[in-house]
């Protein structure tokens, strides 16, 4: 018989069960759990859940976080959400292009619009009559994207004309420079240190290829160009 991991694989996913430290809620937390997914059990009575959480994790080897919440208090509501983000993180991909048409990696852009952890955002230059979702350049979607300075990273990868202005948005969210990756593949020619095309006009004269090709922002910042 087919295990229900198999049958319904949650691995990488985060369950929210609030009641999840005893009764009908714990059941719930333990099946999902025995799909894969890491829990957050979440309770007035904290010391239950975490009685729970700890057999959870032992019995199941998922991550669970137990938690004290009275769901009656909005702001108990928002400070476990807020929790949950910090603990397990998520991943937003915003991915840009001139026209739907020109969109590419579509299997995998189906897949990531089906995940529950990760955060899927497209924005497209012109969109045409069919086009129903975001009309508009890939800046205009990093405002909507929670950003945790202390914890969040962020990749750029893209024609170099959009780094500035993308740059500058991160920047306005407090994310430090050395947490904002930058590829510089685009430079690149032989690959090898011998053409120089991949040659940064910068201090140190980095080059892609052997010095990169991702680079933070505080290394090249000093760049003329990017
Ligand atoms: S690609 Fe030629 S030197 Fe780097």
């Amino acid at each position: 018989m087919r295990t229900m991991k198999e049958l319904f694989d949650l691995s990488g996913q985060v369950a929210i069960v609030t009641g999840g430290g005893y009764g009908l809620g714990y059941q719930l937390a333990h099946a999902l759990g025995e799909a894969g997914a890491n829990l957050v059990i979440a309770a007035r009575k904290l010391d239950k859940c975490k009685a729970s959480a700890e057999i959870l994790e032992k019995e199941l080897g998922v991550k669970v976080l137990p938690a004290r919440l009275d769901l009656t208090q909005p702001a108990e509501i928002d400070a476990l959400f807020e929790r949950v983000q910090k603990e397990f993180g998520k991943v937003d991909i915003l991915l840009g292009c001139r026209t739907p048409q020109d969109m590419l990696f579509g299997d995998e852009v189906a897949g990531w619009e089906k995940r529950l952890d990760v955060n899927f955002s497209c924005t497209v230059d012109r969109g045409g009559p069919d086009w129903t979702g975001n009309v508009g350049l890939i800046t205009t979607l990093i405002p909507g994207v929670t950003i945790i300075p202390e914890r969040t990273f962020s990749v750029v990868v893209g024609p170099p004309v959009m780094y500035k202005f993308v740059i500058n948005e991160l920047l306005k969210k407090d994310l430090p420079e050395r947490q904002i990756i930058l590829s510089l593949e685009r430079h690149m020619k032989c690959g090898m240190g011998k053409c120089g095309h991949c040659q940064i006009d910068h201090p140190k004269n980095y080059y892609c290829c052997k010095d990169g090709p991702t680079f933070s922002y505080d290394e090249v910042k000093e760049a003329k160009k990017l």
